[in-house]
């Protein structure tokens, strides 16, 4: 390799790193309203299943239920990365600057931590098919939803 080809070879990794660095907030923030957008679907989903008005399907909660734990287990903190509480994914963040700061670090490790336990619970529930016991798991676990979104979530921008 001559050096006409190392500077071409440099260039190249130079340009492509700026473009990676450029879109990567966009890309953290979209894969962020992804996950909470298909959250709030399979959670609309076992709301309606327990709405009296609505049919009670024990294996579409279950579908519902497994999805939600596997979201809340998938690492969602690696989706808090600093700085991306601006710009635009799908639409403009939501996220609220608190996220990043010290002073609410425990409380978004509780809020998160709050929302894997009763996730992790709704499926084992879910398994059971006893409606009662799940609208009340449900329950439980919508509360930290809005543990979260309280804290978190900005409730317009
Ligand atoms: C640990 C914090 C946290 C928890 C727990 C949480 N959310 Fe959110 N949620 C957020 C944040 C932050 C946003 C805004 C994301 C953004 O715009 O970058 C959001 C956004 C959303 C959105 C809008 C997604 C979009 O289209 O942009 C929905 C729907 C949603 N959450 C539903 C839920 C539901 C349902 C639960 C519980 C089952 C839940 N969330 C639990 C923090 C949380």
């Amino acid at each position: 390799m001559n050096t006409k080809h190392l500077i071409v070879v440099f260039c190249a990794i130079v340009i492509a790193g700026a473009v990676y660095a450029e879109s990567r907030p966009e890309e953290i923030i979209k894969s962020r309203q992804a996950a909470y957008a298909f959250l709030g679907w399979n959670s609309a989903k076992i709301r309606a299943a327990l709405d009296p008005a609505g049919t009670f399907n024990k294996e579409e909660v279950i579908k519902s239920a497994n999805a939600i734990q596997a979201i809340a287990n998938s690492g969602l903190g690696a989706l808090y990365v600093k700085g991306t509480d601006q710009g635009t994914g799908f639409h403009e963040t939501k996220l609220k600057s608190e996220a990043f700061d010290p002073a609410y670090a425990s409380k978004l490790a509780e809020v998160a931590g709050n929302f894997n336990k009763e996730a992790n619970t709704l499926a084992v529930v879910a398994a059971t098919g006893n409606k009662e016991a799940i609208k009340d798991q449900y329950s439980k676990l919508s509360a930290t939803c809005k543990g979260c979104h309280d804290n978190f979530r900005a409730k317009n921008n």
